[in-house]
């Protein structure tokens, strides 16, 4: 098959089941050609995701808990001894407890502080980290994780899940001067609201997707193929000379004042 990212291989992360913004991002680039990795989190949830990568031609899955780094260490050894080069690595992951996703922020505990920026954000740091080498033999490879608006602009409940996403965008950018060197571009996606797993988790996300299909310039919802396309673009030699950024998708929504 040849597409946009034929020949290339990807490792994605973030894939709970069939809505996760990551299954977008795994479609789309499968799709242009790329052999994808996913994994999954846990015994919970890995034959969703084993299920999601028996639709892929040649898709293969991996155990993965962020907060694990004798995991971190062992997925790079696996895709280092199978591809011997990454083109493209996606870090989807981001949890916070529930109780800290509605009320005030000012009630954050630091378990809960530490809980959320360390899969939310560390993970991303330590993945691309323990990825780098693999990276490096790619010939210009993409790092892409996947952010909210939150992190800039006050959105009711998500709390320290926005100043996780403003670490994480933060870390993308200190991240893409260090690999840069390496021939190596490190980006966010700022999705829009979707209905996901990891969205239901906020209280009264329902009511806002609606109500931001209606008033975003596009008057549509942000879906995760319009992520998962946008992602494969990334991931491509079309971006080359995109790297340290947050690309919103979300039908132009960020661009409103009021
Ligand atoms: N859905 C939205 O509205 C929206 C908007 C903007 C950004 N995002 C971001 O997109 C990303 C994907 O979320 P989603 O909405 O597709 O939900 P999702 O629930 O489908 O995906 C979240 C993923 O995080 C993984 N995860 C959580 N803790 C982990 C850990 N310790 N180790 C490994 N994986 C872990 C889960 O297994 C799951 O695959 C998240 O970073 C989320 O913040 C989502």
């Amino acid at each position: 098959m040849s597409g946009l990212l034929s020949g290339k291989r990807a490792l994605i992360q973030g894939v709970a089941n069939r809505f996760s913004l990551c299954w977008g991002i795994a479609e789309a680039m499968a799709r242009e050609g790329a052999e994808v990795c996913l994994t999954y989190q846990n015994e919970r949830l890995r034959k969703g995701v084993e299920d999601c990568a028996a639709t892929l031609p040649g898709a293969i899955t991996l155990p993965l808990d962020l907060q694990q780094d004798e995991q971190v260490e062992a997925v790079a050894h696996a895709l280092q001894e199978r591809w011997g080069k990454m083109d493209a690595l996606v870090v989807g992951a981001a949890f916070a407890r529930q109780e800290e996703l509605e009320g005030e922020f000012i009630k954050v505990s630091r378990e809960g502080f530490h809980l959320a920026l360390d899969v939310s954000c560390y993970g991303l740091v330590a993945m691309t980290r323990a990825c780098r080498s693999l990276l490096a033999e790619a010939d210009g490879a993409s790092v892409l994780t996947l952010t909210y608006i939150a992190s800039e602009r006050v959105v009711p409940n998500y709390n320290i899940m926005a100043v996780a996403k403003a670490a994480l965008e933060a870390s993308v950018r200190y991240l893409a001067n260090d690999l840069g060197p390496e021939n190596i571009r490190v980006n966010a996606i700022s999705a829009g609201p979707v209905r996901t797993a990891a969205a239901s988790g906020v209280k009264g996300v329902g009511g806002m997707i609606g109500e931001v299909a209606e008033r975003s310039p596009l008057r549509r919802k942000t879906d995760r193929m319009q992520i998962g396309d946008v992602a494969a673009f990334l991931a491509s030699d079309l971006a080359r000379g995109i790297t340290g950024e947050t690309v919103f998708v979300d039908n132009g929504f960020h661009i409103l004042g009021m």
